[in-house]
């Protein structure tokens, strides 16, 4: 009977405990994993930015002044921002959590495919090296909203071209490194690997 109470007494007191807990527990922001912020800011908002930029290539795969109007620069600044605020939210992700439990990646099935679990491995083994490519990332998308403030195309162009290699550069340290080899040899004959399977969704 004692005991039983005791039990009881210690269920009541758990119960207090947890409803005065509750609050803060609710308020504090959720720490969002690499994965998602990759796909639903950084992915997102980079696709649409070339949305914007590709109708405006032109010959030599810069961009042509015609064709950049005010609405695409005012665009361009808007989203280059927010693919900007993404890379500084990875840059200082502490700790890095690649995905959440149970969530796969792209390509996570298909033969020779990266998995979550080894994507986290990379990160762990080098946690700074990842902070350093986003922050990589968050630089040159300052420098084109520099560059989209004064509309300048020959800045913005080259900026434009370069931004699928920052993302490689870092896939290929930490999503799938697997493919390095591979991906080096390529771009040592001068080819243009089009491994990247964001670039893959891009074309
Ligand atoms: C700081 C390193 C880093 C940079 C920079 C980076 N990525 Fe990623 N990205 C990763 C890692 C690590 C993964 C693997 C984990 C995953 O799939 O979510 C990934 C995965 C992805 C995926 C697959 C998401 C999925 O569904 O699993 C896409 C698409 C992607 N990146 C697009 C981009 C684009 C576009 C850029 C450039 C604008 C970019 N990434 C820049 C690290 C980076």
């Amino acid at each position: 009977m004692k005991s039983r109470l005791t039990i009881l007494a210690l269920g009541v007191a758990a119960l207090g405990l947890a409803s005065c807990n509750k609050q803060p527990a609710a308020e504090a922001p959720q720490q969002l994993t690499l994965h998602e912020i990759m796909k639903d800011q950084i992915d997102a908002n980079a696709d649409k930015l070339w949305e914007v930029t590709n109708p405006a290539i032109g010959d030599a795969a810069g961009l042509d002044p015609a064709k950049m109007d005010d609405a695409r620069w005012a665009k361009t600044i808007e989203l280059a921002t927010k693919v900007q605020d993404a890379a500084k939210q990875i840059a200082a992700l502490d700790p890095i959590v690649a995905v959440k439990p149970g969530v796969k990646i792209a390509d996570e099935d298909v033969p020779f495919g990266d998995s979550a679990e080894s994507v986290q491995a990379n990160i762990d083994k080098d946690p700074e090296g990842l902070r350093n490519f986003a922050t990589t990332l968050a630089n040159h998308m300052g420098d084109l909203i520099a560059a989209a403030k004064v509309k300048d195309v020959a800045k913005a162009g080259p900026l434009i071209d370069q931004l699928d290699g920052v993302c490689e550069s870092c896939h290929l340290e930490f999503w799938y490194p697997s493919q390095k080899a591979l991906v080096e040899k390529i771009r040592a004959e001068g080819g243009d690997p089009e491994l990247d399977p964001a670039k893959q969704k891009k074309n």
